[in-house]
This record gives structure tokens, C-alpha cells and sequence, in this order.
């Protein structure tokens, strides 16, 4: 009797503990660094939960400013109240003790990457930062089962995921240009890998499938990275795209295994086989971050190392194609930087 009680209670404890390693392993990299942001600003999209959640709270913790940009004002308070408190219990973290000086900073900001008339005021608003040192372009939606358009009449996955972005980018370019050397990073996903670009429907106006527009907006983001390295390569902006890992978190909120009854099967079998958000945000904050990075601009990250993105992303005719797409149904393009003088001229006023 003692000895079988004796091999239940260990295979019951082998299997637990196997179970634990394995969880811990599908975690992936951990971002050790300490930096000491304080004086920094860091503007992070869709930070309200998820990825971006857990970014702001390392950001914060290190003693940035973060600017949390959502379109959901309520969420946003909400997850911002959660950030404080994580900062607060973090302290002190490094050799950053910003508690001892003054109050973490982390604001919520309206917007709305679906509306360029929201893209833009957010941008306007921007313009009164002294400085934007990190911009996290982490924001996103997959897989509406409808086609639907954003308030600018662009298929929404593309239109939110890499149009929105696009117009924002821009829009910050001087602000980054002027705080630089500064870093933009761009989340986009190895979905990227089934993507493609079908530049004669770009817009999904036939044949609608909700995951292949997910696919394409995850190859629109290694395109834009890549084109945009190249044009900031006379400048210390740098730009670079990451995949963080299968990552538990409400992107999977469209698809109907996250809805229905079976959602009470499935989110466990989930949980248990995808990391966490906060293990999704470590290759996000490797490359806004890490020192060995300097300097390195246009590459795509997978678990804080560099990978190879797929053939298309490499395609520059296809990124030059959709630069110009771009520039053209946002309305915004480089020469609308304002040159660095007028820049510092203003910011020598304020
Ligand atoms: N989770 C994964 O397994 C995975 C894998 C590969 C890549 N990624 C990428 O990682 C990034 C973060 O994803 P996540 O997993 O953290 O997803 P998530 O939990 O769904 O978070 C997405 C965020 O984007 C916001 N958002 C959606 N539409 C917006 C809009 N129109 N304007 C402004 N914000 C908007 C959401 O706001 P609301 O809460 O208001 O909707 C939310 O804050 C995404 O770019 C995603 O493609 C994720």
C-alpha cells in the first residue's frame, strides 16, 4: 500500500514538475537589461492590455515616460492604474529609484489607428513633448470575420495594422529625429511568412479572407521597417520589426474558438501552450533597448535574436510599391519632415 502511494505521489510530482519546465521553457528570452530611462519618452500603441500592457511596465519601471496610446480611454485608465502599481512594487529596479524624486509618469492619450483624422490630432498633441526617444508601434487586430473598413474607408487589418502606423510614424518623425539617437520598434509576426501583397487589391475589395489580410498586414510591417531603415540611414533613428512568440492574449478575441462554449476547452490548451504577455514583451524590449543593438536598423527579431524574414520582405521593389501606396491614401510623405533646424529652433522656445 505504502509503495504504491509512493510511486502516485511521484508520478503525480514528475508529471508537475515536467509540466512546469516545459511552461517555463516555452517562455523563451528574458531582457535583463537595467537601463535608466529616466528623462526618456516612450509612446507604446495599444497598450491597454497584451504585449503592449507589459511593455509599458518595464518602460515605466526603468524610469521612462510612457505614453499610452489607445482608443479606449476607460481600458486605458484602467491598465494605467496597473502599470503604476507595478512600477510601484518593482522599486527599486536597478539603479533607477525614480520613487525617491517624483511620480512615475504614464499618461493615457486618445488613439484611434482606424481614424486618420485620430492619428493625426494624437500626432498634433505629440508635438508638445520635449522629447520621443522610443516609439512602440505594437498595436493591433486580426482576423475581423467581416470585412470591415476603417473611418477612411481601408480594409481594417491593413488599415490599422500598417496603414494607421504608417501615418503615425511619420507624423513623429521629427520629434524622434530631434530626441535621437532614438528607436522605433514595429511588432509585426512570423504570419508575415504566409503573407503576400496583391498591390491590384490591396484593399480586400474581392475575395475577403480574414486571415490572409491578417498575413499580409504582418508583411506590410517588415516592409515598412526595412523601407523606412532606408530612408533614415542618414540619421540616428533606428527601426526594426520583432515576432514576440505565440503569446497569450486578446488578439485571439475575433476567432470563434475564442467566443463560443468551447472557448471553456480551448483557453486553457491555449494558456498552456503559449507564453505569457509579459514573456511576450522580452524581444520588444531587447530591441527598443539592449546596447548591442546601436545603430542596427532594418533587421526582424524572434526571441531577442536576429531571424530571417521571409523572401517577400526582402522584396524592395514590393516595399518601394507599398511605401508609395501608402503615401498616397495617408497623405502624408517624407518631405513633410520639418527639417531638424526648425525643430530645434521651436524646441529651444518652449
Ligand atoms: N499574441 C500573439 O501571439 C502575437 C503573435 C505575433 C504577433 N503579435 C503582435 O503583437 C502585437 C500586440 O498584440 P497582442 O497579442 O498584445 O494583442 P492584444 O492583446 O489584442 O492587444 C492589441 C492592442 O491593440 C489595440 N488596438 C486594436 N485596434 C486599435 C485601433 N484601431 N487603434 C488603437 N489601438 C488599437 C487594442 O486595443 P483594444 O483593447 O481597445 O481593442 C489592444 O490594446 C500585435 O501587433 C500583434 O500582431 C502577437
Amino acid at each position: 500500500m505504502n509503495n504504491r502511494f509512493f510511486v502516485i505521489c511521484s508520478g503525480v510530482g514528475t508529471a508537475f514538475g515536467a509540466t512546469i519546465c516545459y511552461k517555463e521553457f516555452l517562455q523563451g528570452c528574458r531582457y535583463s537589461g537595467r537601463e535608466n530611462l529616466d528623462g526618456k519618452t516612450a509612446i507604446i500603441t495599444g497598450a491597454n492590455t497584451g504585449i503592449g500592457k507589459e511593455t509599458a511596465k518595464e518602460f515605466v519601471k526603468r524610469g521612462a515616460r510612457v505614453i499610452l496610446a489607445c482608443r479606449d480611454m476607460e481600458r486605458c485608465k484602467k491598465a494605467r492604474r496597473e502599470i503604476y502599481l507595478a512600477a510601484k512594487a518593482a522599486q527599486p529596479f536597478g539603479n533607477v529609484n525614480h520613487y525617491a524624486k517624483k511620480k512615475p509618469q504614464i499618461l493615457c492619450e486618445l488613439l484611434d489607428l482606424a481614424s486618420h483624422e485620430s492619428v493625426r490630432a494624437f500626432g498634433a498633441t505629440m508635438q508638445a513633448e520635449k522629447r520621443i526617444d522610443y516609439l512602440i508601434n505594437n498595436a493591433a487586430t486580426m482576423r475581423d470575420p467581416q470585412r470591415k473598413l476603417t473611418k477612411d474607408g481601408l480594409e481594417k487589418q491593413m488599415g490599422v495594422n500598417h496603414f494607421g502606423h504608417f501615418l503615425l510614424t511619420g507624423l513623429l518623425l521629427g520629434k524622434l529625429q530631434a530626441s535621437s539617437p532614438s528607436r522605433i520598434v514595429v511588432l509585426s509576426s512570423t504570419a508575415h511568412y504566409r503573407g503576400d501583397l496583391n498591390f491590384a487589391n490591396l484593399n480586400w475589395d474581392e475575395d475577403y479572407d480574414p486571415g490572409a489580410a491578417y498575413n499580409a498586414s504582418k508583411l506590410a510591417n517588415v516592409l515598412f521597417t526595412r523601407q523606412l531603415s532606408t530612408r533614415l540611414a542618414s540619421t540616428s533613428v533606428t527601426v526594426n520589426a520583432v515576432h514576440p512568440g505565440l503569446v497569450y492574449t486578446e488578439l485571439f478575441r475575433n476567432m470563434s474558438f475564442a467566443k463560443s462554449m468551447t472557448s471553456y476547452i480551448t483557453a486553457p490548451i491555449m494558456w498552456f501552450f503559449m507564453k505569457s504577455a509579459r514573456a511576450g514583451a522580452q524581444t520588444t524590449l531587447y530591441v527598443a533597448l539592449s546596447p548591442d543593438l546601436e545603430g542596427v536598423s532594418g533587421k526582424y527579431f524572434s526571441n531577442c535574436q536576429e531571424a530571417a524574414p521571409s523572401d517577400r520582405a526582402l522584396d524592395e521593389e514590393m516595399a518601394r510599391r507599398l511605401w508609395a501606396v501608402s503615401e498616397k491614401w495617408t497623405g502624408w510623405s517624407m518631405d513633410q519632415v520639418p527639417p531638424l533646424s526648425a525643430l530645434s529652433a521651436s524646441a529651444a522656445k518652449s
